[in-house]
């Protein structure tokens, strides 16, 4: 039987410490959180988010709400520069209401630089942002995640929810692709 794992070149988060720094950003939000009686949003960013959301929301003690968008911006390993929306936020509520985006990896940032903008002139009363991944080197545009994972170097990974060409997003574990699999 074929095996993902055979196309990971080198595992960069174990399932336990994911896990580990998953539960330490659900703390940072808690206590950041602790005194705000407004709705708290957590915004996934789909589809990449949906496995460190799933596991996030469980681990924040707080009551909040959830949510999804889902924008496109990448093509196989490469970002095509302009984000699209392709499912939108429809709120009414947004005045009194503190969103967290939830993504799984800034890479050149433009993604959430640009849904950071959108949603504050949506009327959202605050936007931070959630990364499970952050990788600086790649940046484009100027952008700081409010709540990052792990900071990795410059390699394309997949796992825990990450794709490449919609493949790999199961893999429980965050690794870097072997370069031969998207260079072939
Ligand atoms: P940005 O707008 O360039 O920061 O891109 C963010 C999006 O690109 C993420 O939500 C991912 O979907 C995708 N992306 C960036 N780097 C990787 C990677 O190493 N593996 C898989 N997807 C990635």
């Amino acid at each position: 039987m074929y095996n993902m794992t055979d196309d990971i070149g080198e595992i960069l988060l174990t399932e336990e410490e994911i896990s580990e720094t998953v539960s330490g950003i659900a703390a940072e939000i808690d206590r950041d959180y602790a005194d705000c009686e407004r709705k708290l949003l957590l915004l996934a960013v789909l589809k990449g988010s949906v496995v460190f959301m799933g596991d996030l929301m469980k681990k924040i003690r707080r009551p909040v709400e959830i949510d999804f968008m889902r924008v496109s911006s990448y093509s196989g390993t490469e970002t095509r520069g302009k984000v699209d929306i392709l499912l939108d936020l429809h709120r009414d509520d947004l005045q009194k209401t503190d969103i967290i985006i939830v993504e799984d990896i800034v890479d050149s940032g433009k993604t959430l630089a640009y849904l950071t903008n959108y949603l504050k002139f949506k009327g959202a009363n605050s936007v931070r942002c959630a990364a499970m991944l952050d990788k600086p080197s790649r940046r484009k545009v100027k952008f700081e995640a409010d709540y990052i994972g792990k900071t990795i170097p410059d390699a394309f990974v997949v796992g825990y929810g990450l794709d490449y060409d919609e493949k790999y997003r199961n893999l429980p574990f965050i690794g870097i692709l072997k370069p031969e699999i998207y260079t072939t």
